[in-house]
Order: C-alpha cells, then structure tokens, then sequence
C-alpha cells in the first residue's frame, strides 16, 4: 500500500473517505460531495444507528452522480475533542474496511477531519494510523489467492497544506519504519532469524549511521560471560553479543542535551533487549502445546533493533547503545543441565535451578557489558521475561520494574502518549531474598512460586551497579497480539518501539 499526501480535491474515482461528526450531520466541507451524488450521503446519515460514532463506518456504495465506487463516512465523535491518538486509530480503521471492502484506491477528506489538532497534523497522524494497519507479514504466504490479500494499493490522504502535514508524517514515517524492522524480524521463524542471522539483519541499519559489531562464542569466553554461554550451549548456533551505535550528538551539540546535563550528555543511553530466538525451555523443555511461539522470544532485542532504526532513521540529537543478548535455548547432550552454576562476567555465581529461566541468564551478561563498556547514563531492558506478567497484567499492558521513581514517571508517561501503557509493579528486599542460594550467589529461579515476573526483576537488577537509574520491561503477554487493534495487525506488535522513540525525544533529545 503507498501512501501520500496530497493537496485537498475530489477524485474522480475510488472511494472517497469522510468524516462526520457526532449526530450525523456533514461537515460543511463535504456538502458539495453530497450535492453531487444527490443528497445520498445525508440520507444514508439520516437513516444510520449513531451515526457520526467514534470508529464507527458507513458505506455508500457507488452513490448515483459521483464517478466513484464508494463513499465512506468516518465517526468521528465530538471533533473537538479528537486527539493525535484518536485520529491514528481511525486511520487504522479506515485502512481495515477498505481493505474488507475490496477497495484499491482511495482518498480521504482531511478537511472533514478537522476540529482536534492542526488539519496538516491531523492529515499526518491519519495516514501515519493508515500506515501502521496496513503492514502485513505475508512473505511466506505463495498461495493466497488475490481476493484474500488485501486490497487497497493506493492511499491519498488529501489537505490543505500538504507542505505542513508532508513534514510531520516524513518523522512519522521514520518510526513506522523501526516498527516495521521489528515486526519483520520478529514474526520471523527461528530457521530463519536465529543469532547470526540476526546480526546480519542489524548490519542493514549501517546504511543508516548506525555502527554495528557482534562479539562470537570466543569473545563472549574471554570476558566471562558464562551465564549467557551456560544457555547458548545446547545448541548447533553461535550466540552472539549484538552492539549497536547510534551518536547522534555531534562534538558541539555534546553538552546541551536537555536532560542529559553537560557531562553526561556524551554518555549514551543503553537499550538491552532479550533475544533468545526460539525457547524450547532447554533440559526443563517447555509443553508443546504453543511452544511454537518462542520463536518470539528474540521480541525485546527486536524492539531494540527497531529503536534504532527509528532513531537514526529520524536523525535523532542523542547517543544510544543498543545490546542484544542473542541465544537459542535447546536441549541436547551439551546442554546446561538444572543444578549446573555458572559464573557470569560480573563475578557473581549463578545455580541454574531451571533451564527455562534463560532470559535473566542472558540478560546479567548483556547488561554487564553494557555498564563496563560504555557506562551509559541510564538502561532500559527490555525482555519476553515470564509468563507470570501475562498473568498479572494480560495482553495490553507491559510490567516496569525500575530502580528509579523519575525514569519511571517518564517512561508511564510516554507509554501513554503512544498507547503502550505500563504499569509499574512493585521490587524489594523481601523479593531479593527468594534468590539466595544455598550453593552459589543466587539461584535463576525464586523459592517459591509467587510473585514469578518481580523475582526475574530481583535478578536482574543484582546485575545493575547501585545509582545507574535502570528499568526493565517485561513485554511478554504484549509482543505478540491474537487479535487486530485499530494502528495494529495481529502478530508481532512492536511494543516498545514508539514507546521509547517517545520517551527519548520527550526528555533527552538536544534541539
Ligand atoms: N520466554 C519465557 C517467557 C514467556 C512465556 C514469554 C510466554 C512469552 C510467552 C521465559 O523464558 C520463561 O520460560 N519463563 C519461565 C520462568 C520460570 C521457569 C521461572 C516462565 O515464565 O514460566
Ligand atoms: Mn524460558
Ligand atoms: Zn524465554
């Protein structure tokens, strides 16, 4: 599907998309559209259940005068009230239906849109929702046949000052492509995105200004990184350490980033992402009912790799570092087994109670290595944790776990304004305890069964030198949806990626 955005008049054909307020009544700017197709449109208002509803749609199919094959009225609410997010959403909406219409080519009214925001941003935001709804993984699909697949190739999002709207939707673009990036690589197989693969993946952002390097198995020995090891060791791929840069700050912007004060503003910002690209379980293997879905157990090192293409996609003024724990975890006669203690690069020993607590293993090397290399300002994991925040917070909300109140509220605040909510769930000393071991420093596992997503957090937070502001988000029950929202496909959601876009533009961009 191509998007554009163009300057506001009727087209002679397709369908043409228009908004309508709360109550049914046509906008001003669409009554001359009505009057061409003989008043259809009011009366199809007048003859609608709530009609003008926010999200809801009305068709009027080739409506007699126009040359077009439809007309589709969009609900809008109360106008004023419209928020960047609503008008996403509906974009999102509108992109489906034509879609379920069979629809090829359309244009959509922006002046009907009009009452919330800006109508050059309100244009942006439409197509930007358009644009998310319509991505699709179908690469693997050789058979569907052409009236299954969607339909519409063309959409012109018409305003009036295409110059204004055309700015604002280029950045947009640029985050819809790191959601794209992640969506891709995460809706992959494990056959086909497995460590290396990866890395290769990740090489395609040097086009951007992104530098990339990957430490091997031997790399990874040398600096000790036995807990990684312990679980890349059951299987036939190499793991990989996958570091990415992004420096966005050039010498003399270094030193007025906003928030990032004079010193610290050369001192990049750490991302970790968990990327175990298929989790059997290990020697503790997993049920095989659904088993099949550890092929996105890679999804926080996909946001990681998505964050980054936004980043320099958009050229942002900031420095960043992108760490990837990338493992498989297999069972086999080298695997790690329960019991076995590993030492992890930070010292600390680590008695391996349960193969299938793998993300936390990968994660205490990667987010060692980031500290001792680059020591960022702050770090934000992000991680496929535990089926227990699945639980606790279902499939729309990811869980924050964080060792600073501040990097909290930001990141809450930013999840908002993009529609990723978090919730921030609670960490302590009482936790910390249920990770003591009798035989080594900690135990991968808690003593009990309870409270399963904050003692991952407990774990990983012994990897966290005191006073570096750290917060980890657990995007298990969100990485992947069962069911269609309106800016989201089913599939690989890309959680996170806008979210952190967000919340570094919002506090630590230099201007
Ligand atoms: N990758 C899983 C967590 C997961 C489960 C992600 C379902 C997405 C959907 C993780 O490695 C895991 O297996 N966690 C265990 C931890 C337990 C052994 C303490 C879990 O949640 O059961
Ligand atoms: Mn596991
Ligand atoms: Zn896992």
């Amino acid at each position: 599907m191509r998007i554009s955005i163009v300057s506001e008049k009727l087209p002679k054909s397709g369908a043409i998309v228009v908004g309508v307020a709360e109550g049914g009544k046509l906008p001003a700017s669409a009554k001359e559209l009505d009057k061409a197709a003989g008043g259809a449109l009011a009366r199809s208002l007048a003859h609608a259940r709530a009609a003008g509803k926010r999200g809801g749609l009305l068709e009027v199919t080739a409506p007699g005068g126009l040359g077009n094959s439809r007309v589709l009225l969009v609900g809008l609410g109360k106008p004023a009230e419209l928020t960047v997010r609503n008008l996403e959403d509906l974009g999102g909406a509108v992109v489906a239906k034509l879609n379920a219409l069979g629809e090829s080519d359309a244009t959509l009214l922006g002046s009907t849109f009009a009452g919330g925001p800006e109508v050059d941003v309100a244009g942006a935001h439409l197509a930007f929702g358009a644009l998310l709804r319509g991505y699709r993984f179908d690469k693997y699909r050789t058979t569907e046949k052409a009236d299954a697949k969607p339909s519409l190739k063309k959409l012109a999002v018409a305003v009036e000052k295409p110059a204004a709207a055309k700015r604002t939707y280029g950045e947009l673009e640029k985050i819809a492509a790191g959601v794209f990036t992640t969506r891709d690589i995460v809706s992959e197989p494990a056959n086909i995105i497995y460590p290396k693969s990866f890395v290769q993946e990740a090489k395609k952002l040097q086009k951007l200004g992104v530098k990339v390097e990957a430490l091997g198995e031997k790399e990874m020995k040398k600096l000790g990184m036995g807990a990684l090891l312990g679980v890349a060791q059951g299987s036939r791929r190499e793991p990989q350490l996958l570091i990415m840069r992004w420096d966005g700050l050039s010498g003399k912007a270094q030193g007025k980033g906003k928030a990032q004060g004079k010193s610290k503003a050369a001192q990049p910002i750490a991302l970790v992402g968990k990327g175990v690209t298929f989790d059997s379980g290990g020697i503790s293997i997993k049920p095989a009912p659904g088993m099949g879905d550890m092929k996105w157990d890679m999804g926080g090192a996909g946001v990681v790799l998505g964050v980054m293409a936004a980043l320099a996609g958009r050229k942002a003024k900031v420095n960043v570092i992108g760490i990837c724990g990338l493992v498989e975890n297999m069972p086999d006669g080298n695997a790690q087994r329960p019991g076995d203690i590993v030492t992890s690069a930070s010292g600390q020993t680590i008695e391996v109670l349960n193969t299938d607590a793998e993300g936390r293993l990968v994660l205490a090397d990667a987010l060692w290595y980031v500290q001792q290399k680059h020591k960022p300002s702050r770090i934000v994991d992000l991680a496929t944790l535990t089926g227990a925040i699945m639980v606790s917070l279902g499939r729309d909300i990811a869980g924050l776990f964080a060792n600073d109140d501040s990097l909290s509220e930001q990141l809450i605040a930013a999840g908002k304004e993009v529609s990723e909510p978090l919730w921030r769930m609670p960490m302590g000393e009482d936790f910390d305890r249920k990770i003591d071991s009798d035989a080594a420093d900690m135990k991968n596992i808690g003593s009990d069964r309870w409270a399963g997503s904050t003692i991952a957090a407990q774990f990983l937070e012994r990897f966290v030198e005191k006073g570096t502001p750290w917060a980890h988000l657990d995007i298990a029950g969100v990485t992947w949806s069962e069911k269609d929202k309106p800016t989201v496909p089913k599939g690989a959601t890309a959680f996170g990626v806008r979210l952190l876009d967000r919340w570094i533009k919002a506090n630590y961009e230099a201007r």
